[in-house]
Parts: structure tokens; C-alpha cells; sequence
């Protein structure tokens, strides 16, 4: 656990980039700084590592303060990930990984296999190891420099708008990538970004920082969405909050209707307007209106129980039907929501 006790920045011009900052980093989840430009984001978690050391108060971690802990010694259990990397450009690819265990003094044969592992590790070809950082996309040194800072193995992983150098569609795969690797690793991370819809998807519980190093607001994201502390806050996270919030509400309680899926072929009758049609396994192959009973219309899908309902009501949005198809992990329909189990799911988020 990294614990903020009243933590304040002043720098010798008198800029306070942090002021009295007091929160606690739980061990083995995310924490997320985030907030405009100048807020005290890098400052701040700089001063876990003692890149600047704080002017008040103190910051702890598992209960020892790290001004107690020389430099070198703290950094070993910290791993630290930078903006567009920051990778040697003149090292290849598995020594860039191997930098933390080399300055350790590993034997170098395992420092490299350690190395390769990662490599693997956080999605990329062993074949890249050889090459040199310029060699490589912008995702891909991104994906180095998470390797690089989980090469010694470090409990604290501390990473500074990582991922804000990329376009979206590799940010989204980084962001993918980041909570996979965390459900196997558990690393007590900080993440600083200016993106609150980062901060949404990777938080277990978010820190709003405002100009002057002021923490407005610490709570896990759906609280943050439903009920921010100020305006400050509320403009902070901008539009569609609401939409937004249906990320965290399951889709396990929504009621599912089975009597609407027909096999491919059916020519019987029904009261139904709209029925799925289902192939041999049961995978959805489009909806059927007793308007047009000739051709089958678009649908969408969600796996009940894993995705949220803001995926639910994608999917129903996708169709004419208005109903969307809740399917197994395996892609087979196992009912329909219809408008109306949408809507009483959505009163009962609205309630609770
Ligand atoms: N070495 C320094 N000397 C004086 N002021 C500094 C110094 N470093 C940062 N600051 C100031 O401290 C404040 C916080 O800076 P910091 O880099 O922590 O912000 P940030 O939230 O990370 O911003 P960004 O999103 O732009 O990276 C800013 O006003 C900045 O100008
Ligand atoms: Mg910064």
C-alpha cells in the first residue's frame, strides 16, 4: 500500500504543484491520477520513487517512509513507465528489457531468458528482441516499456500517461492488454493520465486532482459517474455520464425471454412480431418480422453475465427488433432481452 500523508510539492519558484495531498494507494490494485494539465499528476507520483522529494508531509509505503529509503534501493521495487516509452535507442529491444536485472547484477544468460518471457508476456513476437527502439511502432515500444519496468519483478508499478503517445485503436488495445496482465500480476499500480475515460476503464478507484494540486475527488468509478463531489468534478467528466455508468451495471439480473429463438427453416406460425432465427448451434443468424418474413434483419449480441448493460443496450440498439440477443462465451444465443427486460433492468440501476 502507498500511503499520501498531507503531501505537499512546493517548488523554489513557489509554484504549489500538490497541496496536502492524503490518500491510499491499496496494494495489488489500480489507483488512477487524473486531471488537467499542471494539476501535480507527475509531481506527485515522482515523489513515490523520490524522482522530487515532498516539501510536507510524508508518503509511506507499506508503512515505511520512503524518505527513510535511499533512492536505489526504493527504485528496485518500482517499476516506473513514461510517456512514448523512453527506451535507449541505441539498445536492442530484450537488452532495454534487461536493463533493471542487469544493474542488479543478474547473470546475464537470465536476465535475458527473464526478458524474453516479457517480451511474450505483453503481446508481442519474440522475433522483434533483436531490433532496435526505431525499429518498432509506437504501441509496440509502449508495450517494451511496460516489459522494461516489470523486469526485476517490482510489487509497485508506477506509470505516467503511458499510453497517451498512441492512436486510439492501440490505446484501447494497451488499455486491454494493461488489465490482462494486472488480473495475473496484481501489481499496486498508479496511473496518471488526463483522459477520465481511461482513468473509468483502468481505476479500481480514481484520484481527481485540480490546478494547485488539490485533490477534489477519491472513488471508485462508478461512484465517481453517479455522484461527483463538485463541479469541478461533474465538468470533469463531461458528458454522457449517465450512458457511461451503465459500464458498471450487470447484465446478470436481466431478465431473458427463450419462447422468441426459432431454427433456421421454421415456417410455423406465431403471435410474435419479431423472432430470432438460430442455426444448427444455436449461433444467432438474424431476426425475422412477420412484415417481412423473406429476409432477416441485423441484430446484436451481449454475453450475458460478463458484459455490462451498457453492451446490452448497444446490441438492442443495432436491430429493428429493438431486443438484443444475450449469448454464451461461445457466441450461442441463449435468449432475448427485450425492451421491455431492458427497461426494468435500467429502473432498477436508476434505483440502486
Ligand atoms: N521543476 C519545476 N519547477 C517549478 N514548477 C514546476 C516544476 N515542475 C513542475 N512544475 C509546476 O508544477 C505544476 C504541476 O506540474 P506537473 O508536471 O506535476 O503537472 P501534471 O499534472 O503532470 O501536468 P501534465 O498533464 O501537463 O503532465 C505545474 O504548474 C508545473 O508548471
Ligand atoms: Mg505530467
Amino acid at each position: 500500500m502507498i500511503t499520501f500523508e498531507s503531501v505537499t510539492k512546493r517548488y523554489p519558484d513557489g509554484t504549489v504543484a500538490v497541496d496536502r495531498l492524503t490518500l491510499e494507494a491499496p496494494t495489488g490494485r489500480i489507483t488512477v491520477f487524473v486531471g488537467p494539465s499542471g494539476c501535480g499528476k507527475t509531481t506527485s507520483l515522482r515523489m513515490i520513487n523520490r524522482m522530487i522529494d515532498a516539501t510536507e508531509g510524508r508518503i509511506l509505503l507499506d508503512g515505511v517512509p520512503v524518505q527513510g529509503i535511499d533512492p536505489p534501493t526504493l527504485r528496485r521495487g518500482i517499476g516506473y513507465v513514461i510517456q512514448q516509452a523512453g527506451l535507449f535507442p541505441h539498445r536492442k529491444i530484450v537488452d532495454n528489457i534487461a536493463t533493471v536485472p542487469y544493474l542488479l547484477g543478474w547473470d546475464r544468460k537470465k536476465a535475458r531468458a527473464t526478458a524474453m518471457e516479457l517480451l511474450e508476456r505483453v503481446g508481442l513476437d519474440p522475433a522483434l528482441a533483436g531490433r532496435y527502439p526505431f525499429q518498432l511502432s509506437g504501441g509496440q515500444q509502449q508495450r517494451v516499456g511496460v516489459a522494461r519496468a516489470l523486469a526485476a519483478d517490482p510489487p509497485v508499478l508506477l506509470m505516467d500517461e503511458p499510453f497517451s503517445a498512441v492512436d486510439p485503436i492501440v490505446r484501447t488495445n494497451l488499455q486491454d492488454e494493461l488489465l490482462r496482465l494486472q488480473s495475473e500480476l496484481n501489481k499496486t499500480i498508479v496511473f496518471v493520465t488526463h483522459d477520465i475515460d481511461e482513468a473509468i476503464k483502468l481505476g479500481d478507484q480514481v484520484a481527481v486532482l485540480q490546478v494547485g494540486g488539490r485533490l477534489a475527488q477519491l472513488a471508485d468509478p462508478k461512484t465517481l459517474l453517479s455522484e461527483p463531489a463538485d463541479d469541478f468534478v461533474r465538468e470533469f467528466l463531461g458528458q454522457d455520464r449517465g450512458i457511461r455508468r451503465l459500464r458498471f451495471i450487470s447484465t446478470a439480473g436481466l431478465r431473458l425471454r427463450t419462447d422468441l429463438t426459432v431454427a433456421e427453416g421454421f415456417d410455423g406460425s406465431s403471435p410474435e412480431r419479431w423472432l430470432l432465427v438460430v442455426d444448427g448451434d444455436g449461433r444467432p443468424l438474424g431476426w425475422r418480422s412477420s412484415d417481412r418474413p423473406e429476409e432477416l434483419e441485423p441484430f446484436g449480441t451481449f454475453v450475458h453475465g460478463t458484459d455490462s448493460m451498457r453492451a446490452a443496450l448497444d446490441a438492442a440498439l443495432l436491430s429493428p427488433s429493438g431486443c438484443a440477443v444475450a449469448v454464451d462465451e461461445r457466441g450461442r444465443a441463449v435468449g432475448v432481452a427485450t425492451r421491455q427486460a431492458l427497461d426494468e433492468a435500467l429502473a432498477e440501476a436508476a434505483d440502486g
